[in-house]
């Protein structure tokens, strides 16, 4: 096993990542400060891993909340039915919430772990790839809104991450490529040796190669406990994780949630990204290529859906939380493995992607 520290003083918390990390209940209880636990899950996930997590809490009273399945399902209404389970249950504010999930399940939790009784603690245990090398380190949570992906939210740090890579056994191959696409992003915005190791081990990940996943996800967690510790609430450094994520929300909010996987989405505005990133003239025609590429041999999308024009595009990334006084701020590339935050973004340039970009 090994063991990163998310450095944010007091809130610093430890990421464990290795293989058989669920069978080990001290890593479980060593971070739970009550004797009132809730584990919150999903339909999908709960058949393959609540039981596995039930068994380490005898001692405990335990209650479970389990969750339809989908990002159509990350809203308001849905993470009150965990605040129902916690008031019917009668949990106190030194109670312990469990995320046991993708980060759908992971950004609900927390959100709800926040709000109730003004916060109690909370434990993140990702399930899914993506969730493991990005959603659950760093305290973003939240909820959808229908106008604007992850509108509603709160940062609130968890206790402890438990990635435990052969969860991953049963994740389906469209779902570890989504995953994939945050952790090319890793290398994309500040880790040019992690892009090349990408470029040349894609085929090894694919084939859930566990040494090449380990790597993986142990790069990405680290860059990410990096970020966070720099900047814990975005003023500056953390929203180069955004890249590709305005494009991408706002088409994942233009075709509907749950059309498009947000890692799908996220290739796809990376790959925007990087054409601007070229027509300002800071990423060559070569590097886009070996981008787009990468994308590509990583089975994940890299065009934008058709039926999403450019208007239709402009109007949807206004919706973000980079924008300032109302005007689109984007992460774009300065080259491969240096990220950078223009404070205003060209129009025509901007227009000239989305007009052209992708389309046949
Ligand atoms: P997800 O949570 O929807 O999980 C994907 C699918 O895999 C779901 O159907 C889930 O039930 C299933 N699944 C999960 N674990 C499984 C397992 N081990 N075996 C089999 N099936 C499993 O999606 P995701 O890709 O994990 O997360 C996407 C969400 O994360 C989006 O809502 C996105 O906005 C959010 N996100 C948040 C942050 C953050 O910093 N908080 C960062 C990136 C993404
Ligand atoms: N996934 C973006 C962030 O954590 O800041």
């Amino acid at each position: 096993m090994k063991t990163l520290q998310v450095e944010l003083g007091e809130r610093s918390y430890p990421i464990y990542i290795g293989s058989g990390l669920l069978k080990r209940s001290e890593l479980l209880t060593k971070h739970i400060k009550s004797r009132q636990v809730l584990v919150v899950t999903n339909e999908t996930i709960a058949p393959l891993y609540l039981e596995t997590i039930l068994q380490h809490l005898p001692e405990y009273i335990v209650e479970t909340v389990i969750l339809p399945d989908g990002e159509q399902y990350k809203t308001l209404d849905k993470v009150s039915r965990i605040f129902d389970k916690l008031l019917a249950g009668k949990f106190s504010r030194n109670a312990t919430l469990i995320a046991l999930g993708g980060g759908v399940i992971g950004d609900m939790g927390g959100f709800a772990a926040a709000c109730y009784q003004r916060g109690i603690a909370f434990l993140q245990i990702p399930t899914t790839l993506l969730a493991q090398v990005d959603s659950s380190v760093g305290g973003k949570t939240g909820v959808n809104h229908p106008l604007g992906k992850n509108m509603i939210g709160a940062f609130y740090q968890p206790q402890c991450v438990i990635a435990d890579a052969d969860v991953l056994d049963t994740l389906d191959d469209r779902q570890l490529s989504a995953g994939l696409a945050e952790v090319i992003k890793y290398g994309l915005i500040r880790d040019a040796e992690f892009f090349e190791w990408l470029e040349n081990n894609i085929g090894a990940l694919l084939a859930r190669d566990k040494n090449a996943l380990a790597t993986a996800i142990e790069r990405s967690c680290l860059n990410k406990a990096e970020i966070v510790a720099a900047d814990e609430t975005e003023t500056g450094v953390r929203a180069t994780l955004n890249l590709g994520h305005t494009f991408g929300h706002a088409i994942e909010t233009g075709v509907g949630y749950g059309e498009y996987l947000h890692g799908e989405a996220v290739a796809i505005g990376t790959c925007q990204a990087a054409d601007l990133s070229r027509r300002l003239g800071w990423l060559t025609d070569a590097d886009v290529e070996r981008i787009i590429t990468l994308f590509k041999n990583t089975k994940l999308p890299v065009n934008p859906p058709e039926q999403l024009g450019s208007e239709r595009f402009l109007d949807l990334m206004a919706v973000d939380k980079k924008n300032v006084d109302g005007q689109i701020r984007l992460i774009l590339l300065k080259q491969i493995g240096l990220a950078t935050l223009p404070t205003d973004v060209n129009s025509e340039l901007l227009a000239l992607t989305l007009n052209t970009y992708g389309r046949k």
